[in-house]
C-alpha cells in the first residue's frame, strides 16, 4: 500500500493562495485521513502576509471542511493541525529563508533520514528570487548531494518559451535534477493515467489506436468553473497556456506514446510522442486554432457574469477562456491523423474526454454512423464503444449501440495531488514532467499564443452555459467533422 515513508518538512511557498486552499490542504487532509503520513513531519506555509500560527491553521482548518462538504474526521484533522505553522516571509528576503532553515534544522535534528519538500504555487514574477534564497537561505542543503530535498513546481512554468528557459536555468543551477518535480495534475489524476493502462492492459484498443483504423480524435477539457477569483493569474495566461500548454498536450502523448514496458522508460516514451507533435501547414492560422470568451448566461439555475464583468479582469480583455487547435502526429501510426483539442470555461458541462473516431464503416443500409470509442476522464467518468447493428426488417437499417463501463476507482484511489505529493516525498518521478516535455509543449504553444495576441486576431463570443462560441463548429466542420458534445 502507498504511503510516504519518509520524515518530511513541507514547506508550501504561496500558501494564501487559491491553489493551497482548494487543492494542497485537502490533498494532506486525505493523506492523513488515510493514514499515509509518516511519524514526524510538518507543514509550514510560507508567504509575505504576516499571519499567526492559529490564524493560518484557521485558514487550513476551513479549506479542508469546505472541500470535504462537512464530512470531516475531527480526531484526524486536529492531529493534522498541530504539525502545522506558518512563517511569515518575504520572497525577496534572504533573511526570511534564513531563518525558517533554523527553525527546520532544529526540528528535524531527531528525525532519521528526513526529506525538505518545497511546493512552489508562486506567481513567476517571484520564481527566480525564491529559488536563488532557497539555496542562498540553506533551505536547500547542497551537502546532501540532493538526496534530501524536493522542489515541486506547479504549471504553467514560465509564460512561452523563453521564460521557461529562465526559469530551467534558474531551477537547475540550484538544484540537481532527482530534485526537480515539475507537477502536472492531470498527469496525476488517476483517471488520465487510465489512458494509458488502459492500452497496456488491452491489446484489442491498442491494436485500433492507428491510422488505418482512427478517423480522427477529439481531446475536450471542458469547464463549467469560471476564473474563481483567479483574475490577476488568469487574465495574464489565457486558456491556451492554462490549459493546453500542459495538460491536454499531456492526455495526447498519453495516447500517442509507444507503450514501454517499465516505468523508467515511460517519461522517455512520453517526451518522443510530444517531441513528434507537430502543428499541421496551413495558409492562416485561424486554420488551426481559434479562441472565444464568456459572456453573461445560466449554468444550470444560476446566472453568471461575462468574464468582462468578473472582478479584476482588466477593462476590454482579450484573454481567451475558449480555445481550439488542431496537432498532427509524426508517429508512423498516427501520422494524417488529426487530433483536435479543446477546452473552454463556464461551458454547458464539466467533463475531460477523449474520442476516437473510426473510418467509415462499408456503406451496407441506411443510418450507419461511424464507430467511436470514448474514454471520459472526468464528468461522468467512462468508457464507452459506438457500434452499429441491424434493426429487424428485410431493408438493411441500422441503429446505434453503445457499450459502456463507467471508469470508477475501485482500489487504493488518492486524488491527483494526494498521489503526487505522496509520489513526490517517496522520490518517484515517473509522472511527474521532465523539463524537455514541458520545453516542447511551449514550443508548440508558443506561435499560436502569439497569434492569437495579435489585436487583430478574432476573439469569438459565447453565451455562459452554452457549447461555446459558434465559430468553434466552424472550425472543424471545415476538415468535415463535428464536435461530439
Ligand atoms: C488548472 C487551471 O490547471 O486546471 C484551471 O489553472 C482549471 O484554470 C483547472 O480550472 C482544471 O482542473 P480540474 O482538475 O478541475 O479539471
Amino acid at each position: 500500500m502507498l504511503h510516504v515513508d519518509k520524515n518530511f518538512s513541507f514547506i508550501l511557498f504561496g500558501a494564501s493562495g487559491h491553489l493551497a486552499k482548494i487543492k494542497i490542504f485537502p490533498a494532506l487532509y486525505l493523506l492523513a485521513l488515510k493514514k499515509r503520513l509518516p511519524e514526524k513531519y510538518s507543514i509550514i506555509g510560507f508567504a509575505r502576509t504576516d499571519m499567526t500560527d492559529t490564524a493560518f491553521r484557521t485558514q487550513f482548518e476551513s479549506a479542508v471542511r469546505a472541500d470535504m462538504g462537512g464530512e470531516v474526521n475531527e480526531s484526524v484533522l486536529q492531529e493534522l493541525l498541530s504539525h502545522v505553522t506558518y512563517h511569515t516571509g518575504d520572497y525577496t528576503k534572504v533573511e526570511d529563508f534564513k531563518s525558517l532553515a533554523k527553525k527546520l534544522t532544529a526540528q528535524e535534528k531527531s528525525w532519521k533520514d528526513p526529506v525538505r519538500v518545497t511546493y512552489l504555487s508562486i506567481p513567476p514574477s517571484v520564481f527566480a528570487p525564491v529559488l536563488r534564497n532557497l539555496c542562498e537561505g540553506g533551505i536547500h542543503d547542497h551537502k546532501h548531494k540532493g538526496r534530501d530535498f524536493r522542489c515541486i513546481v506547479e504549471k504553467p512554468v514560465g509564460h512561452d518559451s523563453a521564460s521557461f528557459q529562465q526559469v530551467r536555468a534558474a531551477l537547475y543551477s540550484c538544484f540537481q535534477r532527482e530534485e526537480v518535480y515539475l507537477l502536472d495534475h492531470y498527469v496525476g489524476k488517476e483517471a488520465i493515467r487510465n489512458i494509458f493502462y488502459l492500452r497496456f492492459a488491452n491489446p484489442v484498443i491498442e491494436r485500433l489506436l492507428k491510422n488505418t483504423i482512427v478517423k480522427h480524435v477529439q481531446i475536450a477539457a471542458l469547464e463549467h468553473a469560471g476564473i474563481e477569483g483567479r483574475a490577476g493569474y488568469f487574465d495574464q495566461v489565457g486558456t491556451l497556456r492554462d490549459m493546453f500548454q500542459s495538460h491536454l498536450l499531456e492526455m495526447t502523448a498519453l495516447l500517442t506514446m509507444r507503450l514501454l514496458e517499465d516505468d523508467a522508460s515511460m517519461k522517455a516514451s512520453r517526451l518522443d510522442a510530444l517531441r513528434k507533435l507537430y502543428l499541421p501547414p496551413a495558409s492562416d492560422l485561424s486554420e488551426i486554432v481559434m479562441q472565444g470568451q464568456y459572456q453573461k448566461g445560466t449554468i444550470g439555475k444560476e446566472s453568471v457574469k461575462g468574464y468582462l464583468e468578473e472582478a479584476d479582469i482588466q477593462k476590454g480583455s482579450k484573454t481567451p477562456t475558449y480555445a481550439a487547435m488542431k496537432i498532427m502526429s509524426r508517429s508512423s501510426r498516427w501520422a494524417g491523423v488529426p487530433i483536435y483539442l479543446r477546452s473552454g470555461k463556464r461551458l454547458k458541462k464539466k467533463e475531460t474526454r477523449i474520442s476516437i473516431e473510426f473510418h467509415d464503416s462499408t456503406a451496407l443500409g441506411k443510418d450507419i454512423s461511424r464507430n467511436r470509442l470514448d474514454i471520459i476522464a472526468q464528468g461522468e467518468a467512462g468508457m464507452k464503444l459506438f457500434l452499429q447493428t441491424k434493426i429487424g426488417g428485410s431493408e438493411p437499417a441500422f441503429r446505434p449501440l453503445i457499450m459502456e463501463d463507467p471508469l470508477v476507482c475501485m482500489g487504493d484511489c488518492f486524488v491527483e495531488h494526494s498521489l503526487l505529493l505522496l509520489e513526490a516525498i517517496n522520490g518517484n518521478q515517473t509522472w511527474f514532467l521532465d523539463p524537455e516535455e514541458v520545453q516542447t509543449c511551449w514550443n508548440l504553444i508558443d506561435p499560436l499564443q502569439n497569434y492569437l495576441s495579435k489585436d487583430a486576431t478574432p476573439l469569438h463570443l459565447y453565451k455562459a452555459g452554452t457549447i461555446g462560441p459558434e465559430k468553434a463548429q466552424e472550425f472543424i466542420r471545415r476538415d468535415g467533422h463535428e464536435w461530439f458534445e
